[in-house]
């Protein structure tokens, strides 16, 4: 059985990315490759109740390290119960978020580190890299027009955050992406999602 591939989609808040798994899944599918689409933090019923305590506004929230190891134990039992077994299946996993979503919101804006976000993910999750990532880079106020349209006035803990933290996560975002330019795809999120659809096939057409 020839394992399949992983894919990932990256990006702040907004950038559509939840709407480009779906479309790729649709293509990849009419194509006759069968594709699990799931998404970060959650995916699993354990990492959807991780997702809860991490993203409801309850309480005081958590101190960065905490966020960091929830986001990693979230991801363990993701990777564990459903990535792998997926791939090892030989279907392909497109994922809303991945570990470059702890780099960059956690490591570069919320000041962790790249090092210990890897160890976490070393640990958790036996340092699994996507074979692609997509990075759908929008313009700050595109992405604020979708966003208040989808969450209003009722932002989820994380993207709630001020621009600044926001700002920090998308150069973390094209730090990444300019230190490993194999694994990761750049893609400009400011079009309709057609648009967007058609250069996110053309940026994965190679692992076909
Ligand atoms: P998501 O539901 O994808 O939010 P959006 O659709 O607004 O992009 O992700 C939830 C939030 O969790 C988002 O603010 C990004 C954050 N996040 C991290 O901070 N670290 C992580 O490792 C992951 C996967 C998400």
């Amino acid at each position: 059985m020839k394992r399949g591939k992983f894919i990932a989609f990256e990006g702040g808040e907004g950038a559509g990315k939840s709407t480009q798994a779906r479309l790729l899944a649709q293509t990849l599918g009419a194509r006759g490759i069968d594709c699990v689409v799931t998404r970060e933090p959650g995916g699993t019923s354990g990492a959807e109740a991780i997702r809860a305590l991490l993203l409801g506004t309850d309480g005081e929230g958590w101190h960065a390290r905490a966020e960091a190891l929830l986001f990693a134990a979230a991801r363990s039992d993701h990777v564990e119960r459903k990535i792998l077994p997926a791939l090892d299946a030989g279907q392909w996993v497109i994922c809303d978020r991945f570990v470059d979503s702890s780099r960059a919101y956690q490591g570069g804006a919320g000041g962790l580190g790249d090092a210990d976000v890897m160890a976490l993910h070393r640990v958790g999750s036996h340092g699994l890299l996507p074979d692609l990532t997509v990075l759908i880079e929008v313009s700050p106020a595109i992405a604020a027009a979708r966003t208040s349209s989808r969450d209003g006035d009722r932002p989820d803990r994380i993207g709630g955050r001020d621009e600044a933290y926001h700002a920090r996560v998308a150069a973390a975002f094209a730090q990444l992406a300019d230190a490993e330019p194999d694994r990761f795809a750049r893609v400009d999120g400011d079009g309709s999602a057609d648009q967007v659809a058609e250069a996110v096939f053309a940026a994965i057409a190679q692992l076909i």
